[in-house]
């Protein structure tokens, strides 16, 4: 999401003006994009930034501003370190040019983190960063308050962007040559503009005809519909790979949560999308250490992913977030106990990972070729449809093509193989 809305900004500073260069010891205007949504991130984002005030001292005309959910959950706080020139918040974008200018010409910092639940930033191309893929942003904020999360705080209610929009941005980006592209949102599930919700969004996605693989993040278990499972199967272009954050095993944790979903469902949902789909790869995340969690608890997590074997779980140790519920919980469970918990999952996970790479090996899969290795100048690599990394002998003029390719091999994360054909066009 982050990434997506620094593609916004850039493109809402460009049609102002501004120039982006592509080294910060060019800027005259330092932005820092930041997530908050666990204590860590923060953490990482106001030490880079600490970091880069010393810049000040070489430029005394160097701007320096804070955008995103730190700058919204901090907002005039942050102006007490000295130096930051400017905080806008995450619905405040549109500002920035304005709000930059002020600040170049008066000499004072400014501090914009108004939340603006109606604000969509209607017809803006984001400035798409990568080669071959990109984001859609196809609603933001969210409506989900799970108790241990700051994202509605930090970025509002939920919103749909229009229809008409959202197809236009997919075209333009096929042509652009961007043809694997990820609908975002908090919740993409949620989609609803005039009565097209997502599934139908999906289907009339599929028929762009410039572009070849869809993907979309992050959808909600409790929201994942039949119909969505039927027409992800039907859809050619729908890419077998979901992101579907199971948080816990365990049904109290689930219920305190505020997840909406017990684990007997979430396990249904994965069985009917093996069903439809028997290639899909199902990445999730997951808590540790959530308030109250017991031992039985954290084992009912542990179990479900050792049943489920997803292809990846990102994992993380719960990290209070001033302002929500489960940040008030009084039964924390200690920082060691935490971590202890988090890494039996990182290496339980580590160990299912493997074995899903291996089981790849034998496979014919469509790889999206991105670029030349960077090991090997005579390998290329590139995507499967199920989001793994691939690495096989090739040439370069192949990259920005499809090609089918034998996996051989599978080495830590990557996929090894073998250039079988590539797809006319
Ligand atoms: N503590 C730990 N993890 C969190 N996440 C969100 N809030 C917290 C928190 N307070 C995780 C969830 C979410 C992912 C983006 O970050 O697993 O799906
Ligand atoms: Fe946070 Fe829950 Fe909304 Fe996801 S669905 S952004 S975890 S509140």
């Amino acid at each position: 999401m982050n990434v997506s809305d620094s593609e916004l900004v850039m493109k809402i500073l460009e049609d102002n003006g501004f120039k982006i260069v592509d080294h910060i010891d060019r800027a005259d205007v330092i932005i820092f994009n930041t997530c908050t949504v666990r204590q860590h991130a923060e953490d990482r984002a106001l030490g880079r930034i600490t970091n880069e005030m010393s810049r000040k001292k070489d430029n005394k005309d160097l701007k320096i501003g804070i955008i995103g959910c730190v700058a919204q959950r901090l907002g005039k706080n942050l102006l007490q370190n000295k130096g930051i020139d400017f905080i806008v918040g995450t619905d405040q974008y549109l500002n920035l040019p304005e709000i930059i200018t002020g600040v170049i010409e008066n000499s004072r910092s400014l501090c914009n983190t108004r939340i603006n639940n109606n604000e969509i930033y209607a017809g803006l191309y984001p400035a798409h960063q990568g080669e071959f893929s990109a984001y859609v942003t196809i609603m933001r904020g969210c409506n989900n308050f799970c108790s241990y999360c700051i994202v509605p705080y930090t970025r509002g209610s939920e919103r749909s962007r229009r229809a008409e929009d959202i197809f236009r941005e997919l075209r333009r980006a096929g042509e652009r040559g961007f043809k694997d592209i990820t609908l975002l949102g908090q919740n993409v599930n949620s989609y609803n503009y005039k009565k097209l919700d997502f599934p139908l969004l999906l289907k009339e996605t599929n028929k762009i005809d410039s572009i070849n693989r869809i993907r979309f993040v992050t959808s909600h278990p409790k929201d994942l519909s039949d119909r969505l499972i039927d027409i992800m199967a039907k859809s050619e272009k729908v890419c077998e790979h979901i992101h579907l954050p199971m948080q816990s095993g365990d049904n109290e944790i689930l219920r305190v949560m505020n997840r909406g979903y017990t684990a007997e469902h979430y396990l249904g949902l994965v069985k009917k999308l093996r069903k439809a789909m028997p290639e899909i790869a199902i990445t999730t995340d997951i808590i540790a250490g959530f308030p109250g969690e017991t031992e039985q608890q954290f084992l009912n997590t542990y179990k479900m992913m050792k049943e489920i074997e997803f292809d990846y779980a990102f994992t993380f140790k719960f990290s209070p977030r001033n302002g929500t519920k489960a940040s008030e919980f009084d039964n924390q469970v200690p920082e060691i106990l935490r971590l202890d918990r988090l890494q039996k999952l990182i290496k339980l996970q580590q160990q299912i990972t493997h074995k899903k790479y291996q089981q790849q090996i034998g496979k014919i899969k469509e790889i999206y070729v991105e670029k030349v290795s960077k090991k090997n100048i005579h390998e290329i690599s590139g995507k499967s449809r199920d989001f793994k990394i691939t690495v096989f002998p090739g040439s370069e003029d192949l990259i920005g093509k499809f090609v089918r390719v034998k996996i051989t091999d599978a080495v830590g994360w990557t996929l090894k193989g073998k250039l079988l054909d590539h797809y006319p066009g």
